[in-house]
């Protein structure tokens, strides 16, 4: 599958520019809170990627179990070199690439997907083939672990972040994946308080 998304050109962000300008509100400086809670109660283990992980506070907090084996994937080189830069907590590793071209990772290789924020940074028109690359990563049986931004507090439809409703998220996940586990009112970023929901997902063994 080629990359539907031209990052220079798709009418989204230049995600490049806005590192290198240093306006990216996104970055909080450490792991999503509800992550790090799930993280003490659960396990995600074997190789994880993450897609769109930025400066990649979310794969260290996945790597540091110890049998975890993390690739964080972010299409802006400064992310990633940022990422490269912090000194490593366990098995992670960075990858410049576009999560939708075909070479970006190896498919079917995955034990497990972690998001946040990378869902509601792409166009909405891109959802479906989101859908689709997250299960194309995993095993089947795989583990779709994902925080979504339900509805961001800017109005109407502007976006990045662009909000779902969890009729939207049934309807993609609803056919690959089997739902494990949704909880709301996570612990959050100031501001993002009762946005937000965490929900585990697997990926069925026919999908
Ligand atoms: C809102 S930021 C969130 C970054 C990180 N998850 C965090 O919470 O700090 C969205 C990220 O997704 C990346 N991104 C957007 N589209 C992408 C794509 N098609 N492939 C890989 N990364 C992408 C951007 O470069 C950016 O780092």
């Amino acid at each position: 599958m080629e990359s539907p998304l031209d990052p220079a050109g798709s009418g989204g962000p230049d995600w490049e520019a806005r590192y290198q300008a240093g306006d990216t509100p996104w970055e909080k400086g450490c792991a999503h809170p509800a992550l790090v809670e799930w993280l003490r109660e659960n396990r995600l283990t074997g190789r994880i990627l993450v897609p769109g992980c930025g400066t990649g506070h979310d794969v260290r907090a996945l790597a540091a179990d110890p049998d975890a084996l993390v690739t964080g994937l972010d299409l802006a080189p400064s992310a990633i070199a940022r990422a490269e830069s912090i000194p490593v907590v366990g098995g992670e590793s960075y990858r410049l690439a576009d999560f939708f071209s075909e070479s970006a990772f190896e498919h079917g290789a995955f034990d497990a997907v972690f998001e946040h924020t990378c869902f509601c940074a792409i166009p909405p028109a891109l959802r479906p083939a989101y859908a689709r690359t997250v299960s194309s990563a995993l095993k089947p049986g795989g583990l779709f672990l994902a925080i979504f931004y339900r509805n961001p507090s800017h109005d109407g439809e502007d976006g990045p972040p662009f909000g779902c409703s969890m009729e939207e998220l049934g309807d993609l996940f609803g056919g690959d994946f089997q739902l494990i586990r949704e909880t709301v009112g996570i612990p959050t970023f100031d501001g993002r308080e009762d946005r937000e929901i965490i929900r585990l997902m697997r990926k069925l063994p026919l999908a």
